[in-house]
């Protein structure tokens, strides 16, 4: 029996669609399909993390509405264009350096409990948000199409942006 179909096999080789052959390309075709599936889902992993990036931490709404805030309640301290007067600068060089290694979540937990100077404490967490969010934007980062929240805050490193 063995033999038998051993030399067919051989036999449907080079004879393409052979009963045997068939049968051991089917084989070869599921022991390949996990690595295939694997493959695929690493891709499409990477082309999610990739775009997620690319797609930028906050929504534009979000740095509008921190847009409005800032005006009214940082922008006399930390300069309309976040350049810095009686507070330090919140945009440029300086400010990167000063939260240099870390999140933007060390920079939503200043906001948020130290922040306006004359009232820390005074903003609600989505407006820590949306200000944060505003002041990403003026340092270079781009919109995106998800809201930036306390969790995703976590994993947007304080950077020069390209
Ligand atoms: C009355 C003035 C004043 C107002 C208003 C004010 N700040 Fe500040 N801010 C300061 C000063 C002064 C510092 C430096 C304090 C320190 O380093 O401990 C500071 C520091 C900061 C920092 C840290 C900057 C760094 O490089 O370490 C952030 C971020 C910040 N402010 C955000 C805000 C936001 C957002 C608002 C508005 C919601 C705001 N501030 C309103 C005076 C102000």
């Amino acid at each position: 029996m063995m033999r038998t179909y051993g030399t067919r096999r051989y036999r449907s080789a080079s004879d393409p669609p052979g009963p045997f052959g068939r049968t051991g390309g089917m084989k070869r075709a599921h022991a390949a399909l996990p690595i295939a599936a694997t493959l695929i889902a690493s891709a499409l992993l990477t082309t999610a993390s990739l775009s997620a990036q690319s797609a930028g931490p906050f929504t534009a709404a979000q740095a509008k509405d921190g847009e409005a805030i800032f005006t009214t309640k940082c922008s006399v301290c930390h300069g309309a264009q976040l350049q810095g007067k009686v507070g330090p600068a919140l945009a440029g060089p300086t400010f990167i350096a000063s939260y240099n290694g870390q999140t933007a979540d060390d920079v939503r937990d200043f906001i948020s409990t130290a922040m306006p100077l004359t009232a820390p404490g005074s903003l609600k967490p989505a407006e820590v948000l949306a200000v944060l969010s505003y002041i990403l934007q003026q340092n270079h980062y781009a919109a995106g199409s998800a809201p930036l929240t306390e969790t995703s805050s976590k994993t947007v490193k304080i950077a020069t942006q390209p």
